[in-house]
């Protein structure tokens, strides 16, 4: 065990920065961000590669049209293939459709090996689509994944809130890097959202509005890059340094 955590160093030794996209909630656009967020900088011309750990549920490889591409290469560990331009790695690839009851114990197992035998090789990005909630999963990327930055995504919603300002509190608590909150699915101008989170301190990058034609852009990386939801994703990574 110990020794796969210093294999995980060296594994991400030649990365530059690490982005994690995590909520303390489900359905909040964290995929939506992680997949745009790794696209928009891949297309920018970085070298960016995207790791799905929401083990549970991923669906980055939805997202971006993963399809028959395969199982990863293997050479001293796995390498990513690339999807449209992206380096991409999930739990997907050794799961396929089947459903994926993990326990407890397993998860992190699966995060450690999946992290240990990831060639990523030299990246500008890796990001990361975390799963919902401050579980296991979340505290086993916090300990092994130690320059990791965290992007925190909420809804307008007060439900969505209060789960989110758990998080922000426990990684406020261990220390870890926040790059802020961003709003998703905003439907009407509230500054709810931006108060709450100058109330804890924290920067408030901005928002995205509902775009009611995203799901036509799902599974289409090239119309995603046009999509509204991506229009109102580059006016925030304007404003904040990436
Ligand atoms: N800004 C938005 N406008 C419209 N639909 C959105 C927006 N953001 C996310 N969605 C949709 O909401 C659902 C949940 O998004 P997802 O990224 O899977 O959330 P999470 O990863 O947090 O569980 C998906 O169907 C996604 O297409
Ligand atoms: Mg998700």
């Amino acid at each position: 065990m110990e020794a796969r955590v210093s294999v995980i160093e060296k594994r991400l030794k030649n990365i530059k920065r690490i982005i994690s996209v995590a909520s303390g909630k489900g359905g909040v656009g964290k995929s939506l961000v992680a997949s745009s967020l790794a696209l928009n900088l891949a297309n920018k011309g970085y070298n960016v590669g995207l790791f799905d750990l929401d083990l549970y549920g991923p669906s980055s490889h939805v997202i971006l049209g993963v399809k028959g591409q395969g199982f990863p290469e293997e050479e001293k560990g796995i390498i990513p293939p690339k999807v449209h331009g992206i380096g991409f790695m999930s739990v997907v690839y050794f799961t396929e459709d089947k459903p994926s009851p993990f326990r407890g114990i397993d998860v992190s197992n699966i995060i450690i090996e999946l992290l240990a035998i990831t060639q990523w090789g030299s990246l500008d990005y890796l990001v990361i689509d975390m799963p919902p909630g401050i579980g296991d999963e979340t505290l086993d990327v916090i300990r092994l994944i130690k320059k990791s930055e965290f992007l925190v995504v909420s809804t307008p919603s007060k439900v969505a809130l209060a789960a989110v300002s758990k998080l922000l509190k426990l990684l406020k608590e261990l220390k870890i890097p926040i790059i802020g909150v961003l709003e998703n699915m905003a439907m009407t101008k509230s500054s709810f959202i931006q108060n709450e989170v100058g109330k804890l301190g924290l920067p408030y990058l901005g928002s995205i509005s509902f775009d009611k034609n995203l799901e036509e852009s799902i599974g289409k990386p090239d119309r995603l890059l046009d999509a509204d939801f991506m229009k109102d994703l580059d006016k925030i990574l304007e404003g904040i340094n990436l």
